[in-house]
């Protein structure tokens, strides 16, 4: 089977979304053939368009963007609907983290995608919303099923199995296995630090734009 790994998150380097998506290779015995491919700007190349023809299912990893999809991705999507690229046997599935702890804030976001698949006729094969994605791309890289990851390599195994059969799952939501506190905590310290990182202050996020 040849299965396309969409990563959608603008980064091109350390995203949440490269990180679920490198996790759930780890689920394909090697019989399989993964493309990876990033939607990583507001165009989708010929060349890239052609390699999506020819996978048996599509798996979209992006973040989720004030509840919804983010824009570079809309753009891909509407240029996607374009093309003749679109066929009635490829499985469309969809993994989005978020920032907020609980992984039911993407529920609009895979719902989105759903839609669109409704639109291209390409089948849903269903999804994950992820709570707790701040964290995801630097945790290390434990055995699957420890550390604070554990829920979600169960939820990323169940959705590979469904993949490789060409079945269908119900939307899951699934978060990190940390207390909702913890999480929140390291989410402040990391924004803090990361403002730092730019030569700005805390204060600096109540200024106007000039
Ligand atoms: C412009 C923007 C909008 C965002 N909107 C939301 C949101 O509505 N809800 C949420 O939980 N997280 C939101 N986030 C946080 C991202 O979903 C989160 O950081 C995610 O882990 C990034 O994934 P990535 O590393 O794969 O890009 C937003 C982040 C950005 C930059």
């Amino acid at each position: 089977m040849r299965i396309a790994f969409i990563n959608g998150s603008p980064k091109v380097k350390n995203s949440a979304s490269g990180a679920l998506l490198e996790d759930l290779k780890g689920y394909f015995s090697e019989t399989n053939e993964i493309l990876d491919l990033g939607f990583h700007t507001t165009d989708v190349s010929e060349t890239v368009k052609a390699e999506l023809s020819t996978a048996d299912a599509w798996i979209f990893a992006f973040p989720l963007y004030v509840d919804g999809i983010p824009g570079h991705l809309l753009s891909c999507l509407a240029q996607l609907e374009e093309e003749n690229v679109h066929h009635s046997k490829r499985q469309v599935y969809g993994i989005v983290n978020c920032g907020f702890y609980e992984g039911i804030q993407a529920k609009h976001a895979l719902r989105i995608l759903q839609n669109w698949c409704t639109k291209t006729n390409n089948p849903w094969g269903g999804g994950i919303g992820i709570g707790g994605g701040g964290g995801l791309a630097m945790m290390p890289k434990l055995e699957p099923g420890q550390g604070p990851k554990a829920p979600i390599d169960k939820a990323l195994s169940m959705l590979a199995e469904k993949i490789e059969q060409q079945e269908i799952q119900e939307n899951c939501y699934v978060s990190v296995a940390l207390p909702r506190f913890a999480y929140k905590l390291g989410a402040q310290m990391g924004w803090r630090q990361m403002i730092k990182a730019n030569g700005k202050k805390a204060s600096n996020l109540a200024d106007r734009p000039e």
